[in-house]
């Protein structure tokens, strides 16, 4: 079966060797098997669950984009576009958040970690994420998605919403629930620092991560600093998970070289550190950095491939036989009539000026083609497009 592959990347920051070894080097080879449609995201909408800072965040969504073609994603294989440009990613969300459960959210350990103790101060974007993470994929009907470990609970809940849908309309299959794609090995790496901590942007301490942007000799320093401990290197895995640190730096030199832990254990049993992080560090530096000062720096090369890009994604999502946003929207709406009729007639007053007055503020501020509307007698409230036609 051809794959259709949907996956995201936050523009927040320095990726870091986690989001490589997780995420993006399997991006790369998804995108090289035959027969499968790749859809890669800078989801900038995701990022501001968090303050941002407008101009940092522009730039970061460059760097990220950068860093997806140096990495090797193609432009003219894979899709790659920033989510906010396709503004039915935040629309499907909202109709999926009607779906979504409170008890369902209320179990994400992401949104646990990152809120912290006073979980009351937290945005409702960050408690809302993973139904934007939803959105983004059921739009593109995907079948498979590449995370590293972190996401799965994400994607888990993605296919529970979808059941539900397709359950509550009594639509089997309309919303198709996707498959993760997680590596069995090396799919949560972890700090230099800390073997129990996740590899992370938002480590304050930058001797945490490999940057996918560091230089050779920043690397060299960081991985010699790493921590390890007063064993030797170990003959076998048997008491490997008691050492964290050492387990971690040898899973990332195994993915690295693309060989099992056991052949790396072997490869170094009996041998000292310093050696053993010598090669490591030689590996570390994924030779990114030509390719990527090519693309960050030259912005209407990346521009251009962005905007053609973006048709494409408006194309994929548009396209005759794709058109997923188009069937859950009328659909969506359809089916609610049944229930209540007075959906389908015009929205009482105040909703519809205020569904007016909203889809003239994302035109004029948002530069949109596309938004929410009543038809031309005001007898709809949907989806209109480019054309002004419903969709
Ligand atoms: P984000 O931006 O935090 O991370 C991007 C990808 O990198 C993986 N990753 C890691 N893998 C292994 N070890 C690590 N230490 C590590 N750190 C990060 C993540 O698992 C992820 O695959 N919510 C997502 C982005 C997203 C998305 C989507 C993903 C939005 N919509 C739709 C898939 C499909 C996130 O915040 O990833």
């Amino acid at each position: 079966m051809n794959k259709k592959i949907f996956s995201g990347v936050q523009p927040t920051g320095n990726l870091h060797l986690g989001n490589y070894i997780g995420a993006i080097k399997n991006f790369v080879d998804l995108q090289n098997q035959e027969g499968n449609e790749c859809v890669y995201c800078v989801v900038d909408l995701h990022a501001i669950t968090a303050k941002q800072d407008p101009i940092i965040l522009k730039n970061n969504i460059r760097e990220t984009t950068a860093t997806f073609l140096a990495s090797g994603i193609d432009s003219k294989k894979s899709i790659i576009f920033n989510q906010s440009l396709v503004p039915a990613h935040s629309e499907g969300s909202w109709i999926l958040g009607c779906i979504a459960r409170m008890g369902w959210l209320n179990r994400m350990t992401q949104f646990k970690e990152k809120a912290g103790k006073d979980k009351e101060k937290a945005s409702v974007g960050l408690y809302i994420y993973p139904v934007l993470m939803t959105a983004d994929i059921l739009l593109y009907d995907a079948t498979h998605v590449p995370v590293g470990e972190d996401q799965k609970q994400h994607l888990e809940l993605s296919r529970d919403i979808a059941q539900k849908f397709n359950l509550d309309f009594n639509a089997p299959n309309f919303l198709r629930a996707p498959e993760p794609l997680i590596q069995k090995n090396f799919s949560r790496i972890m700090s230099l620092k800390d073997g129990t901590n996740k590899m992370s942007k938002s480590d304050p301490s930058d001797l945490s991560r490999v940057n996918l942007t560091d230089h050779k000799d920043q690397i060299m320093n960081k991985i010699k600093k790493a921590k390890t401990d007063n064993d030797p290197l170990p003959d076998d895995d048997k008491n490997l998970s008691q050492r964290p640190e050492v387990e971690n730096l040898l899973g990332i030199y195994s993915s690295l070289s693309g060989q099992s832990l056991k052949n790396s254990i072997n490869e170094f049993s009996g041998k000292n550190f310093s050696e053993f992080k010598e090669k490591l560090a030689d590996l570390g530096y994924i030779d990114l950095e030509d390719d990527y000062c090519k693309h960050a720096e030259n912005s209407f090369d990346l521009e251009s491939i962005r905007n053609s890009s973006l048709k494409l994604a408006y194309d994929s999502m548009f396209g005759a036989g794709k058109n997923v946003i188009s069937r859950l929207l009328p659909e969506t709406i359809q089916i609610h009539d049944d229930d209540n009729p007075g959906f389908h007639g015009q929205a009482p007053e105040p909703i519809h000026r205020n569904l007016l007055e909203f889809s003239e503020l994302i035109k004029t501020n948002g530069n949109i083609d596309c938004g929410l509307a009543t038809d031309g007698d005001a007898d709809r409230i949907g989806l209109y497009n480019s054309r002004g036609e419903f969709i």
